[in-house]
């Protein structure tokens, strides 16, 4: 974790006490959710001068509230717990959030929260599409009390937000739309852990002669430095009988409404033309909602302002370790730890536990995955002081007096394992697939190791390993 100028670790439990230090500590303080960011900010040289980190997990914001006019998702909630929320998946008009997080991998369900995904203003990133969608407002809380912001507004630029100083997110507020409206979501990309191409989200509410009485459009991925809206598509739609001319005149309608870039990972042409064509589905995704069940459960399609260092701090002056209690593997160890030490570095540095690996140690591979609380998270990603009372389950402490873990066992057994360096990070992840679903299809083992490379591609003997392992 690139944040060696990091003095203090703090942990408010009251949101008030989040503002004060805000404003103690004005442009050099982070605020820290999930964590599984921070790597992409610093990498873009988002996060110099940081000597303060202000952990807002113990806020108890992480909480989704319904009632009938609103649907309010605290910003600690984590993409996880949207996907086990049976309010949020039972509404057609909520579609665009569901189909948004299907496509992460579970480590990042796992750590990613909602307050993250919109404060880091990245338009490569899904939720917000959706969010946009549904007409969120963002809820923040700062020295002047607590204000809504349309997410419209929310988002200035490239990775800025207009959150005011000491101002943090507590929420996103989702207003319930009229009766007869659904919404979709949909992604371009190239892998489980890749950001958007380009990412679409359609809102429609139908009048009592179904036709379109209001349509908003949002395109993401790399269309501009905010996610874009589509106000010719909107207006196409607004009104129309939705049938496959008006859907395909929206799709053509929404190109002209975006001007994407051309990077490594695609042309401004083929953005511009996927632009149109996720449009379009979007579109047929939403209206199949509107018509009935038949996509109402169909989850199977996939699922700051540059930073200057204050005067006189160097990155790498001032870091002071604290001492932490860590239970790593039923043993409880108390160790000193940097600010910003990951849990990896201090698994594999200070506890000499090296089953967990580092691979790419920004969240792209997976081989660090361990178990906290059960869940998989990538430990590359998470601060060691992050990790709290939390239990941490890394290979070391599978299996025990009586042998090896089954999963251990079968990946033995099936001959999945090459060169290893994957091995460790893909069983921690079979472990919370199988501890939850016990007797997962290949579609669903697929998707629990999604998060996880292995370059020696033996994939097929992976599947093989953990389908053993559930058959005991
Ligand atoms: C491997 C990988 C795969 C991914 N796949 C997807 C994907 O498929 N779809 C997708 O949409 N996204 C994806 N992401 C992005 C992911 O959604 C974000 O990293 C995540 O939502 C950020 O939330 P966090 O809680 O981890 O934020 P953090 O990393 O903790 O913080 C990110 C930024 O937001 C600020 N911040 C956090 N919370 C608040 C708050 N409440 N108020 C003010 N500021 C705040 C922090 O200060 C920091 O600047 C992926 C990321 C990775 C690493
Ligand atoms: S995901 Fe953590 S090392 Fe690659
Ligand atoms: S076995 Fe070599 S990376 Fe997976």
């Amino acid at each position: 974790m690139a944040l060696t100028s990091v003095e203090s670790f703090h942990s408010p439990t009251e949101a008030a006490a989040v503002v004060q230090l805000l404003q103690q500590h004005e442009d050099s303080a982070l605020i820290v959710a999930g964590g599984t960011f921070l790597h992409g900010l610093a990498a873009r040289g988002l996060l110099t001068g940081i000597d303060a980190l202000i952990d807002i997990q113990g806020l108890g914001l992480d909480n989704i509230a319904v009632d009938p006019g609103n649907v309010v998702i605290g910003a600690t909630t984590r993409l996880a717990q949207i996907e086990q929320d049976d309010a949020v998946q039972q509404q057609a008009w909520l579609g665009a959030v569901k189909d948004a997080i299907t496509y992460p991998p579970v480590q990042i369900m796992n750590a990613a929260t909602v307050g993250g995904s919109i404060a880091s203003a990245c338009p490569l990133f899904d939720l917000p599409t959706g969010f946009l969608a549904l007409n969120g407002e963002v809820q923040a809380l700062g020295p002047d009390g607590s204000r809504a912001i349309p997410l419209e507004a929310f988002f200035s630029g490239l990775f800025e937000n207009s959150l005011a100083p000491a101002e943090f997110v507590t929420a996103i507020r989702l207003p319930v739309p009229p009766p007869n409206s659904a919404s979709a979501f949909i992604k371009l990309e190239t892998n489980a852990n890749d950001l958007a191409i380009v990412n679409a989200a359609v809102a429609l509410t139908l009048d009592g002669a179904n036709r379109c009485e209001q349509a908003r459009v949002f395109i993401g991925g790399g269309t501009g430095e905010t996610p874009a809206r589509a106000g010719s598509a909107e207006d196409l739609l607004a009104g129309a009988v939705l049938d496959e001319d008006t859907v395909s005149g929206a799709g053509k309608a929404a190109q002209g409404d975006v001007d994407p870039i051309s990077d490594h990972r695609a042309s401004k042409e083929y953005r511009s033309h996927m632009t149109g064509v996720l449009v379009q589905k979007a579109l047929r995704k939403a209206i199949a909602r509107l018509g009935g069940e038949s996509a109402m459960t169909n989850r199977q399609d996939r699922r700051f302002a540059r930073r200057q260092p204050p005067a006189g701090l160097r990155p790498g002056m001032g870091a002071m370790k604290q001492v932490i209690q860590l239970d790593v593997n039923n043993e409880t160890h108390e160790i000193a730890v940097e600010p910003h030490d990951s849990l990896l570095r201090t698994l594999r540095e200070t506890l000499g536990l090296n089953a967990a690996k580092r691979g790419c140690d920004s969240g792209g591979c997976g081989c660090c995955t361990v178990l906290v609380d059960g869940k998989a998270v990538y430990s590359c990603m998470t601060m060691a002081m992050q990790v709290g009372d939390r239990t941490v389950t890394t290979v070391e402490g599978l299996g025990g007096d009586a042998g090896l873990d089954p999963v251990q066992q079968a990946f033995i057994d099936a001959d999945a394992v090459q060169c290893g360096y994957c091995t460790c990070g893909i069983m921690m992840a079979a472990k919370q697939l199988l501890a939850e679903n016990p007797d997962p299809d290949e579609e669903a083992i697929r998707k629990g190791i999604s998060g996880n490379l292995c370059r020696c591609t033996g994939y097929q003997k992976i599947i093989e390993a953990v389908q053993m392992a559930a058959a005991g």
